[in-house]
């Protein structure tokens, strides 16, 4: 297998494109394949204050990474979710890598934002740890970015994590959800930052490639919570069809982006600033808001059947 640039000897071969590359041309693929995805769907301005969520895995560290390389000047905020060494291990790495490279680096502790762990969180209140996680994130994400006045937040997200979310949506009709469903979320509503996900024209092993060939250490292990997630299966089921037919993720995601999405259409939310914790939310007390004190209540005996946490 030759690069299909230097004709030298390839290390990785991105078959959707028809070409393997070698380290350096690999790595300028990846870095061009980000700048375009940033520059096609209006990511981010030079003026923009960019916060990456890092989690300590392969994508966000390497999309800290290929910002920076890009001249970008993100800082990353790390949430510590609280699930024993799989979290201990997440902040550890994520804090050596920021340290190595002289980045700035926050970190939020859920455990001491709402007085327990993403575990505890999802048992007191029966739902699924990674909704429980998910919700959880998205509000810390928004808030911690909206008080420290950053402009954008740039998630890990990938094009495997974009194809298994829109497979999900459509073999569930979840037609609001696809409505929204976008690399780029923009800052709608007062109060609402603007997400992007740089990476999306990227598979998770270009990702992970990158990320080993840059020496990035990262930690491999996946959240014990997360074992048996059907958007594990999802990602299985894309593989499989992407090793017979090349191309099926990338066309499925950007052909809903280009052809699809415009075909459901999106209701207008208005949205109000959360009388607990300030956040944009429809309600009068946000999702998050809801789901900490049904979990504060459960733990006090109260009854926790009010609200439904949604
Ligand atoms: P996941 O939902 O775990 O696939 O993560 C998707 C993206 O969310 C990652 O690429 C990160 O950008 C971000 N993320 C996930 N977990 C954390 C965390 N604990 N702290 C900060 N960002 C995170
Ligand atoms: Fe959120 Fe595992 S990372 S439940
Ligand atoms: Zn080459
Ligand atoms: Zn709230």
């Amino acid at each position: 297998m030759k690069c299909v640039k230097c004709r030298g000897p390839a290390v990785v071969e991105v078959s959707r494109h028809h070409a393997a590359f070698c380290r350096d041309h690999f790595v300028e693929h990846v870095l061009r394949q980000v700048q375009r995805a940033i520059e096609d769907e209006g990511m981010l301005a030079p003026d923009d204050r960019i916060l990456v969520a890092v989690s300590g895995g392969k994508d966000s560290l390497a999309l800290w990474d290929i910002l920076h390389r890009l001249g970008y000047r993100p800082d990353g905020l790390h949430v510590q979710l609280g699930i024993g060494a799989y979290s201990e291990e997440s902040a550890a790495r994520t804090r050596a890598f920021a340290g190595e490279r002289g980045l700035t680096l926050h970190v939020v502790s859920v455990a001491e934002e709402i007085g327990f762990g993403i575990g505890e969180l999802a048992r007191r209140t029966r739902r699924i740890p990674c909704s429980a996680c998910g919700m959880t994130k998205r509000h810390l994400f928004n808030r911690f970015a909206r008080e420290h006045g950053y402009t954008v937040v740039a998630t890990g997200h990938n094009l495997d994590d974009e194809a298994a979310t829109l497979l999900g949506n459509v073999l569930h009709w979840q037609l609001d959800y696809m409505a929204r469903q976008s690399a780029v979320m923009p800052a709608t509503e007062e109060g609402l930052v603007k997400k992007v996900k740089p990476l999306v024209r990227l598979a998770e092993r270009e990702v992970a490639a990158y990320a080993v060939l840059q020496g990035i250490d990262y930690e491999v292990d996946e959240c014990p919570m997360a074992a048996g997630a059907t958007s594990h299966l999802y990602k299985e089921v894309l593989n499989r069809l992407e090793h017979v037919a090349p191309g099926t993720k990338q066309q499925f995601v950007f052909g809903f982006y280009e052809r699809g999405r415009r075909h459901f259409p999106k209701e207008p939310v208005r949205l109000q600033a959360c009388r607990v914790c300030g956040e944009p939310t429809p309600g009068e007390v946000c999702a998050f808001c809801r789901l900490t004190e049904r979990a504060r209540a459960a733990a006090s005996g109260r009854s926790a059947s009010s609200g439904n946490g949604r």
